[in-house]
């Protein structure tokens, strides 16, 4: 009997719709693999193109829609015609909000034959995951502008509430615990954001307290940024707010390699009423767009957290065994990696190694 994985492919926009032909190229070689394994892709051309022909990012009724399937995987969406403000309040954020995904994991980890930016750290050293709070803080959606002239005014809120960063740091610590990780660090700027969060390291403090095994830090951003970078291997789990962790997210990505390595996943590891929603952590990349030239292994990467998320271990496994493999040969690899090769070829390479495996 085969199980049947119902997957919504949105592309989205630039290097999204590439990269994630690739991932898609990936899953259907996995499906051959493994006999038990059945995926059923339903992909919509919903991004900025569908914007500038409907004026919105996808349909009114597409939450709707993406709720019939287990997980919705998505290259990027932005393009340079279109406000980045539009195009991700119209359709990034309304699912991660939408279908309450409060945990957004981004793990990194320095591959062999990465080479890695910073000097004296060698293959594995680096190993970090962010565990980033998606749902509420800096990225609430609260304020407005007010005004003209030179008395134009903008308010920015930011909702940090009890719940939403109890369940954030618990999940990081359980996190940790499972996977025999050693320590949490929590990231903030309570110095300076004296409400949201203080109250964020207050709530950190007593839930760190019933896991005594896991030793804990708290920092502020500034001053981890910084350390990221002195001493990327005293960093194990790390939790923060919405902004601050889609910033560290993509300074963990430099120092492991840059954002074709780095994968992400949002989640509602208590409530599977609806789907996870999966996308690397880089954007469209209109730098680079439509040349071939992106790094497939982001997305690929987080195909492999999807089939982690749909309970498919073993094939989640066998994928990420191919990455390595592919990244330790150093013979097909795209220009961020210091290779020559398309976007294309890494992924026909993977799905060689994976068949070979
Ligand atoms: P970006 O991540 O798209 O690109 C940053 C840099 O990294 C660029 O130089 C790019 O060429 C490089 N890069 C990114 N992915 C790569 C890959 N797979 N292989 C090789 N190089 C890669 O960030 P940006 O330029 O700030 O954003 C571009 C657009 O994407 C914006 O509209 C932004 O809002 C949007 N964005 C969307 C998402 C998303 O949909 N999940 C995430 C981040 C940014
Ligand atoms: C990411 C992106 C998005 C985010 C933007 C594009 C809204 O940067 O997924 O990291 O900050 O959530
Ligand atoms: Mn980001």
């Amino acid at each position: 009997m085969k199980k049947i994985h119902r997957i919504a492919v949105i592309p989205g926009d630039g290097i999204g719709k590439e990269v994630v032909s690739e991932g898609v190229k990936c899953l259907n070689a996995l499906s051959e693999i493994f006999e038990s394994i059945q995926f059923e892709f339903q992909t919509y051309p919903w991004g900025s193109e569908y914007y500038l022909q409907h004026g919105k990012m996808m349909p009114e009724d597409g939450i709707e829609i993406l709720k019939g399937f287990d997980a919705i995987y998505l290259g990027a969406v932005g393009d340079p015609r279109i406000p980045d403000d539009v195009t991700l309040h119209g359709l990034l954020l309304p699912i991660k909000f939408g279908f309450d995904l409060y945990v957004g994991l981004r793990p990194v980890y320095l591959f062999p034959g990465v080479d890695c930016p910073l000097t004296h750290v060698s293959e594995g050293e680096i190993d970090i995951v962010v565990v980033r709070e998606n749902t509420e803080g800096e990225y609430s959606n609260i304020g407005g502008i007010v005004g003209v002239g030179d008395r134009e005014q903008a308010l920015q809120g930011a909702l940090f509430t009890r719940k939403g960063i109890e369940r954030i740091v618990t999940f990081a610590f359980d996190y940790a615990k499972e996977k025999g990780r050693k320590k949490v660090t929590s990231i903030t700027k309570s110095n300076a954001q004296r409400y949201g969060m203080v109250l964020w390291d207050k709530i950190f403090k007593e839930v760190s307290s019933r896991y005594p095994d896991i030793r804990t830090e708290s920092k502020l951003i500034d001053a981890a940024c910084m350390d990221v970078v002195r001493n990327p291997r005293g960093y194990d789990v790390i939790v923060a707010s919405n902004l601050f962790a889609d910033i560290l997210s993509d300074l963990t990505a430099s120092v492991t390699g840059g954002m074709g390595l780095a994968p992400g996943a949002s989640f509602n590891p208590k409530d599977k009423t609806y789907p996870g929603f999966f996308d690397p952590v880089h954007g469209s990349a209109p730098d680079i767009a439509g040349k071939g030239l992106a790094n497939p292994i982001a997305a690929i990467l987080t195909a492999k957290m999807m089939l982690d998320n749909l309970g498919e271990k073993e094939a989640g496994n066998l994928l990420y065994q191919a990455v390595r493999k592919n990244l330790a040969e150093k013979k097909v690899r795209t220009m961020d990696l210091g290779g020559r090769s398309k976007t294309h070829e890494v992924g026909d390479d993977i799905v060689r190694i994976l068949r070979f495996l």
